[in-house]
Formats: structure tokens, C-alpha cells, sequence
């Protein structure tokens, strides 16, 4: 048996237990480029065989379908509505992005009834055995009702710029969610770096601020440069690593997807309880 067989093999035994890892990507400060590393990150996974979905928690503003330039007619809310199908919800573009737009009225989740509590969490229930990585794309800041989501999930991706604004306020995030959860993973991501600073060395004293005062790891997952075709990539309303491959934040995404996926290692044993955290948050 090769190695390829092998984990075939294990996929297959391991399938009626298989259970996305859900992956909360935050930030302090708004606008440093979390929807764009959402989508981008995301992409490079589905290249490397990962089912993903995204889901866009970002109340009010939500935005994956401008990213991605297609209006979705149907948002989250409408999981909550008996006549829709969780296959109609799901957005799935042809590049193998599949994403759950967020709406404006996204609250709502969050004053339901029971029999609605309990439509949503079955449905929760299909999406972890369907992916392999389910993102939340949070909005800025920690709104007490996307926190259930961020608290919940099984891993922290947070997102800084090197601005020192944009460090204090992640560092207050990342202080936020600790203070709740000591125990979720979280990684790092210097976003925009332009050149001026060493990126790492940033991302290191970033790391070690969060170790001394708040007896944390974080884990770095790299730097991403400043580069203008991120921004033609908005405004063409297409993944930038998708038009512009060969662009310096198309190859960093790359090697961040690597490094992700290289600390996990091929055995990466799925088993989350994000279910029973989201109960325990959202029924206090
Ligand atoms: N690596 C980059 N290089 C250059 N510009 C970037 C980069 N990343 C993000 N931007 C710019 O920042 C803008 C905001 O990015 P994005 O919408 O992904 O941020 P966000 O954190 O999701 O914002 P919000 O908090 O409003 O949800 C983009 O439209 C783009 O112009
Ligand atoms: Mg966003």
C-alpha cells in the first residue's frame, strides 16, 4: 500500500467521524484584509484537496460575494427558514469555493426560538461531516454575538497589519478570546508588510508581547506583502492568487496554505466539539 492508498484508506474509515475544523479569522482593527485572505487561503486549500467552506460572519457588512463578484440570493438567515435547502444556501463557485454570504440581518441568529435553535444546529451538524475546514470570516472588532462564533471554533487565525494600531488592536482580540478560551489554537498573519520592517520579526515580537502577558503560544503563519494587484484583484471582483498567480501576495498565500497545512501533518485527527461550544455560548 503507498501512501496515497493508505490515506485513502483512512479517509474512508475515518469518514462517519470526519468533522470539519471550524477556523474563527479575526482581527482588532477593521479593513486589514481579512476577506481577502479567506477567500485566497481558502482557494490554495481546495488546490490541495481540502473541502472548504466559508462562511461570511461579518454582521452587517458581509462581503465574500462583492470578493468574489457574484450577489448571492440567499444569506445565512435563511438556513432558519424551513422552505429554503441548505443546498440553495450554499453558494459554489466553479473554482471549488463553496460560501454561505452573511446578510445583513445576520443578529437574528442570535434571538431564535428553539425549534429554530434546533434547525440551526442540525444543519450545523450537516456542514461538519460535508468539509474539511469551514472559515468564519468575522467582521472587525468582537460584537458579543460573533464572539459565540470566535469562541467557539477550533482554531484563531488573527490578522494584523504592521501598523502599531492595527498590533495593539489585535493583541486586545487575541487578549478577548484568550481570557474566555485559553485553550484554542491561534495562529498569526502579518498582512501588508511593505517592505520597511522585517515582516517576521514584527510577527515574532507580536508573538512574544502575547507569551509574556497573556501566557500564550501563538504560532506564526507568515507574512503577506503590500502589493497593488491585491487591489486590482478587488476591484475586478476576483481572488487576486487566482488573476495574478504569479503576484508576491499570490505566492505568499501559497506558502502560508503550506505551512498550515504542513503543521497539521497528513494524520491530522478531526475531531472538533465547535457544536457543543456554540450551545454552551449561545444558551449561556
Ligand atoms: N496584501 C495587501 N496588499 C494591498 N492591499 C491590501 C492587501 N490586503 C488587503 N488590502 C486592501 O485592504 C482592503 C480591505 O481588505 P479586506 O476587505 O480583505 O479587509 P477586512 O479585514 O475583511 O475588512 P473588514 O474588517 O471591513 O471586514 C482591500 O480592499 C484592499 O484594498
Ligand atoms: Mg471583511
Amino acid at each position: 500500500m503507498n501512501i496515497d492508498q493508505a490515506e485513502g484508506l483512512r479517509k474512508r474509515l475515518s469518514h462517519s467521524f470526519h468533522q470539519a475544523k471550524t477556523v474563527a479569522v479575526v482581527s482588532g482593527k477593521g479593513g486589514v484584509g481579512k476577506s481577502n485572505f479567506v477567500v485566497n487561503f481558502s482557494l490554495q486549500l481546495i488546490k490541495r484537496n481540502k473541502k472548504i467552506l466559508i462562511l461570511d460572519l461579518d454582521i452587517g457588512m458581509g462581503n465574500i460575494d462583492i470578493l468574489i463578484g457574484n450577489r448571492s440570493t440567499y444569506s445565512i438567515v435563511d438556513l432558519l427558514k424551513n422552505d429554503t435547502s441548505l443546498n440553495e444556501i450554499i453558494e459554489k463557485e466553479t473554482n471549488g469555493l463553496h460560501y454561505i454570504a452573511g446578510g445583513s440581518s445576520l443578529n437574528q441568529l442570535f434571538k431564535l426560538n428553539d425549534l429554530q435553535r434546533n434547525r440551526f444546529y442540525k444543519i450545523f451538524e450537516t456542514l461538519v461531516h460535508q468539509y474539511d475546514y469551514i472559515f468564519f470570516d468575522m467582521g472587525a472588532g468582537a460584537s458579543e454575538e460573533s464572539l459565540f462564533f470566535t469562541l467557539s471554533a477550533d482554531e484563531c487565525i488573527v490578522i494584523t497589519t504592521p501598523e502599531p494600531t492595527s498590533i495593539t488592536d489585535a493583541y486586545g482580540m487575541v487578549k478577548h478570546i484568550v481570557s474566555r478560551n485559553n485553550h484554542i489554537p491561534i495562529y498569526a498573519v502579518l498582512n501588508r508588510w511593505n517592505k520597511k520592517g522585517d515582516g517576521l520579526a514584527s510577527l515574532k515580537k507580536f508573538q512574544k508581547v502575547i507569551q509574556q502577558f497573556l501566557s500564550v503560544e501563538v504560532n506564526s503563519l507568515g507574512v503577506i506583502p503590500d502589493d497593488s494587484f491585491v487591489v486590482k484583484g478587488v476591484t475586478a471582483q476576483q481572488p487576486y492568487s487566482e488573476i495574478y498567480p504569479k503576484a508576491k501576495a499570490s505566492k505568499a498565500i501559497k506558502q502560508l496554505a503550506d505551512v498550515y497545512l504542513r503543521e497539521k501533518g497528513i494524520g491530522d485527527s478531526i475531531n472538533t466539539s465547535f457544536l457543543g461550544r456554540l450551545k454552551n455560548w449561545m444558551e449561556g
